[in-house]
């Protein structure tokens, strides 16, 4: 099986996490658009969809499928049990590097918002240690150099994405050089610097499952608790 193939695979399986006539949290990328095609083949038991890209907004909509707004559907109170996107990278505590696609500050704001982080990815997003993929990094234009010395300060090498804006109007510094040993502690030091908009890691709300796509098929590995 191809990479694209096992993608396909893993958004597969998400289907079965989901809670039928509830509202689902979807994510950003390649892997996401094929959970999206297989959504619409369910969309009379999907109320609707809160997105977290204008790349995932366009292609729901494309797809039978309604976009909510995520203010209104907490508002009103309404659950947002399983949110499924997929990762840059997986350790196996279940942490990510995301925001390959530019959409990190909105994925994190809808993980943070669902009940459940459904991570659907191929094996050769699974890491011992997260870092071979660059850092992505959503920082305040005007805040760029100044974040660019804290990385470097750190051991970092930031990388401007050139001529990339995010759906926010921010830029990304896509950062090299890191072996990331504590992805809870660093995700909280870069937070916490001013400009910083939002840091891909996903530790401090890491995935609950991961659906790892491989030639034998789907493995199921869940965040241990406690
Ligand atoms: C987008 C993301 C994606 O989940 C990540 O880049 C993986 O993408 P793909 O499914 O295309 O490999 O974080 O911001």
């Amino acid at each position: 099986m191809n990479q694209d193939a096992l993608k396909r695979a893993a958004a597969e399986a998400a289907l079965a996490a989901l809670h039928p006539g509830e509202i689902v949290g979807v994510g950003t990328g390649s892997t996401v658009n094929h959970f999206i095609e297989l959504l619409a083949g369910i969309r009379d038991r999907v109320p609707g969809a809160v997105s977290s890209s204008q790349a995932s907004t366009e292609r729901l909509l494309r797809h039978g499928i309604a976009v909510l707004d995520l203010n209104e559907v907490i508002a009103a109170g309404r659950p947002i049990p399983v949110y499924v996107d997929g990762a840059d990278e997986i350790d196996p505590s279940l942490a990510m590097i995301k925001g390959g696609g530019g959409a990190l500050t909105r994925e994190k704001i809808l993980a943070a918002a669902a009940g459940s982080f459904v991570c659907i990815v191929d094996r050769s997003k699974c890491v011992d240690v997260l870092g071979r993929f660059p850092l992505p990094v959503e920082v305040v234009p005007m805040a760029r150099e100044l974040v660019a010395a804290s990385i470097r300060a750190i051991g970092g090498e930031p990388c401007l994405r050139e001529g990339f804006v995010t759906d926010n109007g921010n830029l990304i510094l896509d950062v090299a050089g890191l072996e990331i040993r504590d992805p809870l502690g660093l995700e909280r030091t870069i937070n916490q610097w001013p400009g910083v908009v939002t840091v891909g890691l996903f530790a401090a709300r890491g995935a609950d499952l991961a659906l790892v796509a491989g030639a034998g098929g789907i493995e199921r590995r869940e965040r241990s608790r406690g």
